[in-house]
């Protein structure tokens, strides 16, 4: 399992149930990773979606609400439950992309993360994720050159997880 994400220096992700910027190579990078693929978010990142379920893909919706309506998407109450649901999936093949509390919860199960790095301090973000760079397991295995798109400086990087967890009830 990977998890994929977009970060600022202060790793904030969010602000209002929204991304903080609009990143068009990101969103290509994103499609390009996804596509074919699983991907598993909470429902508060689902419903933020433009346009729902992503095409082409698995859509996987954590939620707590018994009544949540995601037509199209498999629906899961918890962790167990989509344990479960992905074990049929390559684990290489099923993507954690948000937001807040479902990265922070699922990333010490993933082998690897896609984050874009964005030259930035965003303060007044309320989504933010735990900087898997303070985690000695955490190693980084790629960065790109920067690039340059509506004003922000932003590199893709990956890291490999050196001590995966298993998930246990
Ligand atoms: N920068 C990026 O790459 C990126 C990517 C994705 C999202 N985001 C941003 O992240 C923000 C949203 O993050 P968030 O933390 O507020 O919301 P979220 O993670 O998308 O969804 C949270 C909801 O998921 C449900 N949930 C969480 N853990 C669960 C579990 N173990 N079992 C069942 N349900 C569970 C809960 O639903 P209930 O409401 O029913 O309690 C919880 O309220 C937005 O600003 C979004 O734009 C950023």
């Amino acid at each position: 399992m990977n998890f994929i994400v977009a970060v600022t220096k202060n790793y904030a992700i969010g602000r209002k149930n929204q991304l903080l910027f609009h990143l068009p190579s990101d969103l290509k990078y994103f499609k390009e990773k996804t596509t074919g693929k699983v991907v598993i978010m909470g429902d508060r990142t689902y419903l933020s979606l433009p346009k729902r379920p992503l095409p082409n893909r698995t859509n996987i919706v954590l939620t707590l609400d018994k009544n949540f309506k995601a037509n199209g998407a498999i629906v899961v109450f918890n962790l167990k439950e989509l344990f479960e649901k992905i074990k049929q999936f390559q684990p290489d093949d099923v993507f954690v992309c948000g937001g807040a509390s479902i990265y922070n919860q699922l990333a010490k199960y993933c082998h690897k993360a896609y984050i874009t790095k964005i030259d930035k301090v965003v303060e007044d973000a309320d989504a933010f994720v735990t900087n898997i760079e303070e985690l000695s397991n955490w190693k980084k295995i790629s960065s790109t050159e920067s690039k340059t798109e509506n004003g922000l400086d932003f590199r893709f990087e990956v890291f490999e997880n050196t001590h995966v967890e298993e998930f246990k009830e």
